[in-house]
């Protein structure tokens, strides 16, 4: 039991590396949260203009949830127990939303979500993967693309008979959706930036 606590905290602390920022940072365009929504994550990263490292973001943060994700299930998981790893990569997601270094304020999960599927159901990324790129090309909207995608993930969960793993993702879906309240408004208003839109 203490083992498991201390590999969720693990994964906690791996999940609230702020890749966003360290990387803006590094590459000397100051501060990711002065700019566009003041997110963190590869989609405001990419409102700096730079694409390598929007994309550097989303690999980062997404890993770090896969990391810990693995990292719990190899520890106490097994071919058919998969809650260990779920929540590995769901201590990586919170660390992430809620990180120590940055007072509590982090992210809004997507890529961490992802690094979580990656970890323990791979198949499920390519699953979001094509619900998000539709709906990006429809609507040119990185957030409403990331809203559908994490309620489709679930659904099909379920429909694939893994309770476990949609229970889990159901609901780190509903903290992705409340993290998302500003977009979801703006979004309503007709104000969201689209993908890529400068910041
Ligand atoms: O992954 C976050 C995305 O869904 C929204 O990002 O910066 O437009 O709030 P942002």
């Amino acid at each position: 039991m203490t083992a498991l606590v201390a590999s969720l905290a693990i994964g906690y602390l791996l999940g609230s590396i702020p890749f966003g920022l360290i990387l803006t940072r590094m590459a000397g365009l100051g501060d990711v949260r002065k700019i566009g929504s003041g997110n963190i994550g590869a989609t405001n990263v990419l409102r700096t203009g730079n694409k390598k490292l929007a994309a550097a973001t989303l690999l980062l943060d997404a890993l770090k949830a896969t990391v810990a994700a693995v990292l719990a299930q190899a520890l106490f998981g097994s071919e058919t127990v998969h809650l260990p790893g779920l929540l590995g990569g769901f201590a990586a997601f919170i660390g992430h939303l809620f990180p120590v270094w940055l007072r509590f304020k982090g992210g809004k999960g997507v890529a961490t979500y992802i690094g979580t599927l990656l970890g323990v159901f791979p198949l499920m990324v390519l699953v979001f993967a094509i619900v998000w790129l539709s709906v990006a090309k429809l609507s040119r909207y990185s957030s409403l693309s990331a809203l559908v995608a994490t309620l489709v993930i679930p659904v099909a969960l379920w429909l694939l008979h893994q309770p476990e793993t949609a229970l889990v993702t159901a609901a780190m879906t509903v903290i992705t959706w409340w993290k998302h309240k500003e977009n979801i408004e703006r979004l309503i208003s007709g104000t969201e930036g689209k993908i890529g839109q400068k910041g």
